[in-house]
């Protein structure tokens, strides 16, 4: 089959490196890309969000399957366009895909279905949102309704703080259209997971449980980032709440989805909350995530596009899905001045070392200049060490980062942590 994946970051890498490894794959692409994903499909520059061209080369090219990576062409509808021109494309429609695209739509739908979530109101008028906002008690936490590269959540500590969060996304439309309405919601506390389930129509089947590190720095501090590092399984989370997060929350979102006659199919990614009285809601993306993406496929034993078929086929619950009992930590390596701006084309050291030592580096943000690989994003590079538990794994992504270096390059020293002292506490 050819197969077209779109994206060009690190869980797209993941992807590619995944599907590479079928035997019904003869020709992979991948749109835009980047040079670690070179190294495994053809790379055509075509942005993830030319629908007309990316169709177009999806005809020339007779692609019998595109996979779909990040979530502004889902919600602007891409798979809608190559079905329309009778292309197979895996991964939510644009009414799907709101379940990511509004955060609003999203609380209504677990408000109405009875799905455990933060309390919240939602607001399109300034004036109405400050009122309500000033008699809540904080921390609490304000959320802009639309896509904004992750950055349009704001848990503000102090009341100062969720003004100016307000304000900036109201008033100064910091993050555009996007903050023309907001959802205000009660801070909840305890461990984050990430659940990402492959989902069609009511048939879902999730993949093993992940955990990631948001803020920039070591210790949760700094701003918010894209993800800074991952690592799968969650030893310090009882089973039992992994198994009532799927019963009672993505099993029944994806229930509602249907009853909403927008069912969804590709990949639902559950943000979670573990509070004291059972995991909630925090978000819903309608993509796989970035980097959970790249500790997640290399548990999986079994054949990404023999599931994906499935889904396509409507037999996902006849799928045979496994996965090793192995532990995996990815480490983000970033770019100086990350989550901010940040130089481009600095050469990059030791990607080769850290792989001949046994990790999976895949590619964040990279393009090739003379030969070598050099920096060409916020997030470079995603460095994977795999082993029998969380310690080993770990151990095994960091001795890899110290072997690559490039100019400027921070990554977080506490990736895991929270699972280890758990262990040890
Ligand atoms: P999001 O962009 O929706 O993933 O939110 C970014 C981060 O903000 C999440 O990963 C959480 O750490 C945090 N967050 C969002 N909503 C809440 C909430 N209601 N309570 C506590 N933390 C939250
Ligand atoms: N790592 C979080 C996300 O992909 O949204």
């Amino acid at each position: 089959m050819n197969i077209l994946v779109i994206g060009g970051g690190g869980r797209e890498h993941a992807i590619v490196w995944s599907l590479a490894k079928s035997s019904r794959v003869q020709k992979l692409y991948c749109a835009p890309g980047n040079a670690g994903i070179a190294q495994l499909a053809e790379c055509v520059p075509i942005g993830v969000m030319a629908f007309d061209e990316l169709v177009r080369f999806a005809k020339d090219k007779a692609i019998d399957l595109v996979v779909v990576g990040p979530d502004d062409p889902l919600a602007a509808g891409i798979v809608d366009a190559f079905e329309a021109a009778g292309i197979p494309a895996f991964g939510p429609n644009k009414a799907a895909a709101e379940i990511e695209g509004s955060k609003i739509f999203m609380k209504h739908l677990l408000r109405k279905y009875d799905i455990p979530t933060a309390r919240y109101e939602t607001f399109d008028d300034y004036e109405t949102a400050l009122a309500y906002l000033r008699k809540q008690q904080p921390p609490i936490v304000v959320k802009a309704d639309g896509l904004a590269a992750g950055k349009g959540v704001t848990v503000a500590r102090t009341m100062e703080e969720a003004e100016e969060a307000l304000r900036g996304m109201m008033i100064d439309r910091v993050f555009g259209a996007s903050g023309t309405r907001v959802v205000i919601e009660e801070y909840l506390e305890g461990q984050e997971m990430s659940i990402l389930s492959f989902v069609d129509g009511m048939a879902v089947r999730p993949m093993v449980p992940a955990q990631d590190h948001k803020p920039v720095f070591d210790g949760d501090r700094g701003p918010n980032t894209g993800g800074m590092g991952t690592y799968t399984p969650l030893p310090h989370i009882d089973p039992a709440v992994i198994e009532e997060a799927i019963e009672r929350i993505i099993k029944p979102t994806a229930a509602a989805m249907v009853k909403e006659g927008r069912p969804f199919r590709g990949v639902l990614f559950a943000g979670l909350m573990v509070t004291k009285d059972g995991p909630k809601v925090i978000e819903f993306n309608a993509r796989m995530g970035d980097p959970e993406t790249q500790v997640v496929l290399p548990r999986l034993r079994s054949d990404l596009l023999d599931i994906i078929l499935a889904a396509m086929d409507g037999k996902l619950d006849q799928a045979a899905i496994e996965w090793s009992d192995d532990a995996a930590v990815c480490v983000i390596l970033a770019s100086e001045g990350y989550p901010g701006s940040y130089p481009k084309g600095i050469p990059i050291e030791g990607i080769d070392k850290a792989e001949a030592a046994g990790a999976l580096v895949f590619h964040a943000g990279t393009a090739l200049k003379d030969g070598g690989f050099v920096t060409n994003g916020g997030r470079v590079l995603g460095v994977v060490g795999r082993g029998r538990d969380i310690e080993e794994a770990r151990n095994r992504a960091y001795e890899a980062c110290g072997l690559i270096r490039f100019e400027g390059m921070h990554y977080r020293k506490d990736i895991a942590a929270k699972a280890l002292a758990a262990k040890n506490g």
